[in-house]
């Protein structure tokens, strides 16, 4: 969504803070501003548009201090302008404030703040905790802020500068990430990770309403009474380089050639590689549980809601268990027949997706045992959730989730397995093949990454194409929603990803000369029925992209184009597949220009709702 940083300690904050935002813009935004305690006062730089905008600004009029404050917008209320960038002040300047989140009641306190003579400067709702902060402000700045904060409704990560103790730095949060940290005489706090790594590795993550007070000796944390507690300090042990681009153009042709060895990490997390077996006691539920299972709901957004639904092909195709897949901001508000001790799993590559998080309340109010897929340690989802199944595919920086989704649906297939095993679908013997056979995908996908020439070329000569549609049928439905998705937020080319069955009731209307139709037609069994819906939308004049496991003879006639993935197990080729099909968005993103890594209008990780 946005991106908070704060310094204290010894340094100039204002590079440390620019670092940090750099750091965080893969989360996307549209402005950006500063906040300095510079001698005796707190100095502001604000900047609408990209960070640049406020480097240029610093060159033109310089700052420095050894405490500061800095955030990416991501506009909620009011425009993105200079003065609705953060960060905000209240009119006599006691404060700045900078704010990830929506404060849900601002307008009522704004009434209130303004019949007691406040004086608003901006459109947002941020503004607002700084000026009720200023209202509420008699000397104590702890004091100020646990009374604003059992005032505010909605969600919110603030950091706040009080000009009354410029070297410290206060931070609250609720339903929005933070997280804090203390190197060398120096704390730092942030809305992610990487804008830390530099400074230290041992970082602690905020809790709802919890309170932190950083100074440059160290941080000290209170509960929401004002209580002190303590936490302890979770290790990061990815390297500052896997967080950066390398020689790549683009983030997210990094993220996407580290699939394979997404994948060994992943699969070996989870499967004994001495003897193909399943580390059975790595999943959260044993034999007995498993056999007790009549269904399994997943809930999750975006990507991830695509991986539940291909998990759910996985799940029940082999264990033999109904699985029901919702996306998470229909359930939190929807009727649901979930009863207490079902099983509830909920899919997030951050870890922070507020409609994700809400779903996993809900269900932990309805008593279902929570588990989570989860790719961040000490997110608020890892931390809920009953159990955790991580996917080990590290930071992922690109907006578009690609390596992300691939562990997703790696660990959800696993899971499957597990399931099966356990439920007497498959034996021992059956899920070790399987197993072996399933460790040759990284190969099969390196294959399809060494020549990705061949689908940048076919991206070279479709990229002014208008209307793309995936068609698919079973698993292949399941994976053309992703790859509908992938091209669309990073292309803006207009996808739809649609179960090749069901064209020809109405959509099919949208085919003529020169649409886009990719067949995905991993499933040998289904191939005889693709082979009819790709020859209705091939005789009304789509040029037809066919996706196939292995050589597929019957293709020929009905498409222009082929693309072999290698020969595999039908229910392992999804796992494959995907790769193409982010090679081929990314390619055509590429052509047209845009900025790949950061789409327009998105975030990495919606944490508002
Ligand atoms: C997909 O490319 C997007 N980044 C978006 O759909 C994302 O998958 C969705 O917002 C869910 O995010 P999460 O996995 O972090 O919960
Ligand atoms: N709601 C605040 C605003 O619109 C903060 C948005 C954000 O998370 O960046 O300024």
């Amino acid at each position: 969504m946005c991106g908070i940083v704060g310094y204290t300690g010894d340094k100039n904050c204002v590079p440390v803070l620019m670092n940090g935002l750099t750091a965080l813009a893969y989360r996307g935004y549209d402005s950006a501003g500063l906040a300095v305690w510079e001698g005796d006062s707190l100095t502001l730089r604000k900047a609408k548009g990209k960070i640049e905008n406020l480097k240029n600004l610093l060159k033109e009029s310089p700052m420095s201090g050894k405490s500061g404050i800095g955030h990416t917008r991501w506009a909620t209320h009011g425009e993105p302008s200079d003065i609705n960038a953060h960060p905000h002040t209240d009119t006599k300047k006691t404060l700045a404030i900078v704010h990830n989140g929506i404060i849900e009641n601002y307008l009522k306190i704004k009434e209130m703040l303004i019949s007691h003579g406040c004086v608003f400067a901006s459109e947002t709702d941020t503004e607002v905790v700084a000026q009720l902060l200023g209202y509420l402000y008699r000397g104590n700045p702890l004091e100020a802020l646990k009374q604003a904060v059992s005032m505010l409704e909605g969600s919110f990560a603030l950091a706040i500068l009080f000009a009354d103790d410029p070297k410290t730095i206060y931070c609250t949060c609720k339903d929005s990430p933070m997280v804090l940290g203390h190197g060398d005489n120096e704390s730092i706090v942030a809305s992610d990770i990487p804008a830390l790594l530099e400074y230290t590795r041992d970082v602690c993550f905020m809790q709802d309403r919890q309170i932190a007070v950083l100074k440059q000796s160290g941080i000290e944390f209170y509960d929401e009474f004002g209580v002190s507690i303590q936490k302890t300090p979770t290790h990061i042990d990815w390297d500052v380089e896997s967080a950066k681009k390398g020689n790549y153009e683009h983030f997210m042709m990094k993220e996407i050639c580290e699939e394979p060895d997404t994948f060994r990490r992943t699969f070996e997390q989870y499967v004994s590689i001495k003897d193909y077996t399943l580390k059975s006691d790595r999943f959260p539920w044993n034999t007995a549980r498993a056999k007790s299972f009549d269904r399994l709901t997943i809930v999750s957004c975006g990507t991830a809601y695509h991986a539940g639904m291909l998990g759910k092909k996985f799940i029940e195709h082999m264990a033999n268990l109904r699985v029901d897949v919702e996306i998470a901001s229909e359930f939190r508000y929807g009727d649901t027949m979930l009863k207490n001790g079902e099983p509830f799993l909920v899919i997030s590559q951050s870890g922070e997706t507020a409609d994700t998080i809400a779903a996993l309340r809900r269900a932990k109010e309805l008593g279902c045992e929570t588990m989570a897929v989860c790719n961040v340690t000490g997110s608020t989802i890892s931390r809920e959730a009953g159990s955790v199944l991580y996917t080990y595919a590290g930071p992922e920086i690109a907006v578009a989730a690609t390596k992300s989704y691939l562990a997703q649906i790696i660990v959800l297939y696993l899971s499957a397995l597990d399931l099966a095993q356990k439920r007497g679908e498959m034996s021992q013997e059956a899920v070790t093949a399987r197993l072996k056979e399933m460790s040759r995908v990284p190969a099969a996908m390196q294959k399809i990454l060494d020549n990705k020439e061949q689908i940048q070329f076919f991206a070279s000569r479709s990229f002014a194409v208008k209307h793309v549609f995936f068609i698919g049928r079973g698993m292949d439905y399941a994976l053309a929603m992703e790859a509908a998705l992938k091209l669309k937020e990073i292309s803006y080319i207009h996808s739809e990803a649609y179960a090749a069955g069901e064209l020809k009731h109405g959509t099919i209307a949208l085919i003529e000369d020169g649409s886009l139709v990719v067949a995905l037609a991993t499933q040998p069994q289904l191939q005889a029925k693709m082979a009819s819906n790709m020859e209705e939308v091939r005789v009304r004049g789509a040029h037809v992209l066919t996706v196939t496991n292995g050589p597929w003879e019957g293709a020929k006639g009905h498409s222009h184009t082929q693309w072999e993935i290698e020969q595999m197990d039908d229910t392992l080729a999804p796992l494959c597949a995907i790769v193409p099909m982010q090679l081929l968005a990314y390619y055509l993103a590429v052509q047209k220009g845009c900025p790949v890594d950061q789409p327009r209008n998105l975030a990495k990780s919606v944490t508002v709702e």
